[in-house]
């Protein structure tokens, strides 16, 4: 999405407000702003192109965790939850819901049964009617699942459903999708079958398209003939998703306004596990969907499907236009360490893992992942060797083993330790070091200046994990954005060292919050971003810019500002300078600029302001653009420009620097 884009119907309306006290700040004679000013500060910058480095391509990403529901129940768009009737366990009779029955025990008994079409999904559901005809209550019985707290279901949108069933009777079940208490049908259809058309598992598909909308929605399987049938793999599926590749569009559209140029996947703790046989296994999420048996994840404590399994977060990262970071189990979860006399299967596996992702179509996992309609390779060039498990028993020993096997088939992939090189020398091999803070808002601000002291040769950093987090964070407030901005500025600036930067945890579905504060929150039907979200916005132009030297003198310890050079999409050369004002006091700011090869195009060039009343202001469902970024004219774009720049707030000044058609047309 484009600047102009970040202004919606409802942030144009704040605009509106906010431009009038805005142009009286942003002016040549700073001394009528109605803000206060008690602190002054002058920002130099030196735009000339021999003084500039560039900084890293990738510098700014994300990192994508299966925690909050991120991903079953969020991201990927499979609405039944529990489709295979494995959550409860392979073992039965198993826990089956959250399906759950119509009618009464009289009516209708439910339960699981070890009788699948697939091998490693034994479990399947047994719904038995006790009742015939008028004998059942005249809304038949039967199952309905509600999805993850709510089906979304949209008038006139198409959804597919997928299911597998077998009776030893005829069957006359219909099929609906309603609204939440199944009082309304919102798009219905029949399976009639005689018994030897069903007795064995047969595979069911067809096309919904509601007649009307619920955000708390329902599928529904009812009967009024008496007998047994068993269902399985019951999926249902938008058929609009994001690029076609079953992602929800809204979340994602989200996503790819960041302009991520990495997806670290699938997780941090989700990698590890609590135990071991409760982690992500990539080999079990791959191939049909129907035929991967999902696991639960101990960590977060939820289970999933594995519909968003290691091809998914591939297909994801090419489509973003992001490279992947693939995180893979070394042997160490929370609890266990394989000795590493005993690792080699775990090398094997992360072998076959790149065979997957790199190797030719005809390659033993290549081959796998043609089959699943990507014959092409992905380009994967980072891995992970576990997460969080420096100093853990073993660690050392089998990231060795996985660094060596993986340099010497793949010498071109870059290695990313757990352990901290930052002050100290690693004892192993590694490309880049993984950093991960989450701390108060004053600790991530002074943390703006950690790489200063950072050996500048040896292995990049790799900052996978940073946020404010507890009292000063709450759910994502303002005080966090602002200190994270002032961290990501001295990321920037540190972008020698600093390679790869992304925030954490990026989603969390509402109904399902292990993490506070996360950047994206969501439910079955909405979306909105916290103002760390909107931060982040602010520096999706860095990956790949020039780095301009800017600095700041001022009587206030509170700012951080850094200037960048970079070409927009249409080959524009524009320049941006970012202030963050982490203090409650307005600043008087003098931009003196010099080197400037190019005019300053005023018309086109703007000013974005992310601030609130008071820094504790959270965005919500019932408020979600409370604090969000809003763009002015920049009315006297100069190089020796004057603004007020208001307490605790981001600013970005945004130039076009030539005559051109560049920037916003608001
Ligand atoms: O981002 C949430 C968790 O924080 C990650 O799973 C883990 O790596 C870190 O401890």
């Amino acid at each position: 999405m484009s600047w102009q884009g970040i202004m919606d119907f409802k942030k144009r309306a704040q605009f509106v407000l906010v431009h009038a006290l805005f142009v009286v700040c942003i002016t040549a004679n700073y001394g009528v702003c109605e803000l206060k000013a008690n602190k002054s500060a002058t920002l130099s910058v030196d735009a000339s192109s021999q003084s500039g480095r560039k900084i890293p391509d990738t510098l700014f990403g994300i990192f994508f965790e299966e925690i909050n529901h991120a991903g079953a129940g969020g991201i990927w768009a499979e609405l039944v939850s529990n489709r295979g009737f494995e959550a409860g366990g392979q073992n039965t009779p198993s826990d089956f819901s959250p399906w759950t029955i119509i009618g009464d025990e009289t009516t209708v008994s439910v339960g699981t049964d070890r009788t699948s079409p697939f091998k490693r999904n034994p479990v399947a559901l047994r719904v038995q009617s006790n009742c015939d005809a008028d004998a059942c209550p005249s809304t038949g019985v039967g199952v309905y699942n509600p999805g993850y707290w709510g089906m979304n279901l949209e008038n006139g949108k198409g959804y597919k459903l997928i299911f597998h069933i077998k009776s030893l009777d005829s069957v006359d079940i219909s099929v609906s999708l309603t609204n939440s208490d199944g009082s309304q049908t919102l798009a219905t259809n029949n399976i009639v079958a005689s018994a030897s058309d069903v007795s064995d598992w047969t595979k069911v598909q067809f096309e919904f398209v509601p007649t009307g909308s619920a955000t708390g929605g329902r599928l529904q399987f009812i009967t009024r003939r008496k007998g047994v049938f068993w269902l399985d793999q019951v999926s249902l599926m938008p058929m609009d998703t994001y690029m076609g590749h079953g992602f929800r569009k809204d979340l994602l559209s989200m996503v790819a306004d960041l302009k991520p140029r990495f997806l670290r996947f699938p997780g941090g703790c989700y990698v590890e596990g609590e135990r071991l046989w409760n982690a992500f296994r990539w080999t079990a999420a791959v191939g049909p969907w129907e035929e991967r048996p999902g696991h639960f994840g101990d960590v977060w404590n939820y289970w999933s499907d594995d519909g968003l399994g290691y091809f998914e977060f591939l297909q994801l990262a090419e489509d973003l236009g992001a490279a992947p970071v693939w995180v893979i189990n070394n042997g160490v979860s929370h609890q266990d360490s394989v000795n590493t006399a005993n690792i080699a299967s775990w090398v094997k596996d992360a072998l076959d893992s790149i065979e997957f992702a790199r190797g030719s179509a005809d390659s033993t996992w290549g081959s796998v992942r043609a089959s699943m309609g990507h014959p092409e390779p992905f380009t994967l060039k980072y891995m992970a060797i576990g997460n969080e498990d420096c100093g853990k028993n073993y660690y050392t020993g089998n990231y060795l083993k996985f660094y060596s096997a993986i340099k010497n088939a793949y010498p071109d992939m870059n290695i990313i330790t757990n352990c901290n090189a930052l002050g100290t020398t690693l004892d192993h091999p590694a490309d880049y070091y993984d950093f991960h803070t989450y701390t108060t808002a004053s600790s991530m601000f002074s943390q703006k200046n950690v790489f200063n002291s950072a050996k500048r040769s040896g292995p990049k950093a790799f900052v996978s994990e940073y946020a404010v987090w507890q009292s000063d964070a709450g759910k994502g407030s303002l005080l966090a954005s602002l200190a994270e901005a002032a961290f990501l500025i001295g990321l920037e600036t540190n972008s020698d060292v600093v390679e790869m930067a992304s925030y954490a945890p990026l989603f969390v579905n509402d109904n399902d919050r292990r993490w506070n504060p996360d950047a994206i929150v969501f439910n079955s039907s909405h979306v909105y971003g916290t103002p760390s979200y909107w931060m982040q916005q602010y520096f999706r132009e860095s990956g790949g810019a020039i780095l301009n030297p800017a600095t700041i003198q001022s009587d206030s310890s509170s700012l951080a500002a850094s200037a960048i050079t970079w070409k927009s999409p249409d080959n524009l050369e524009c320049l941006k300078i970012k202030i963050v004002n982490f203090g409650s006091d307005a600043v008087n700011l003098t931009i003196s600029m010099s080197g400037l090869t190019n005019s300053i195009d005023t018309p086109n060039s703007f000013t974005t302001v992310l601030t609130s009343s008071n820094v504790m202001d959270e965005n919500s469902f019932s408020n979600p653009t409370k604090v969000v970024p809003v763009q002015t004219p920049l009315t006297n774009a100069n190089s020796q420009m004057h603004a007020v720049i208001q307490p605790h707030s981001i600013t970005s000044f945004d130039m076009a620097l030539a005559q051109t058609s560049y920037a916003a047309d608001m």
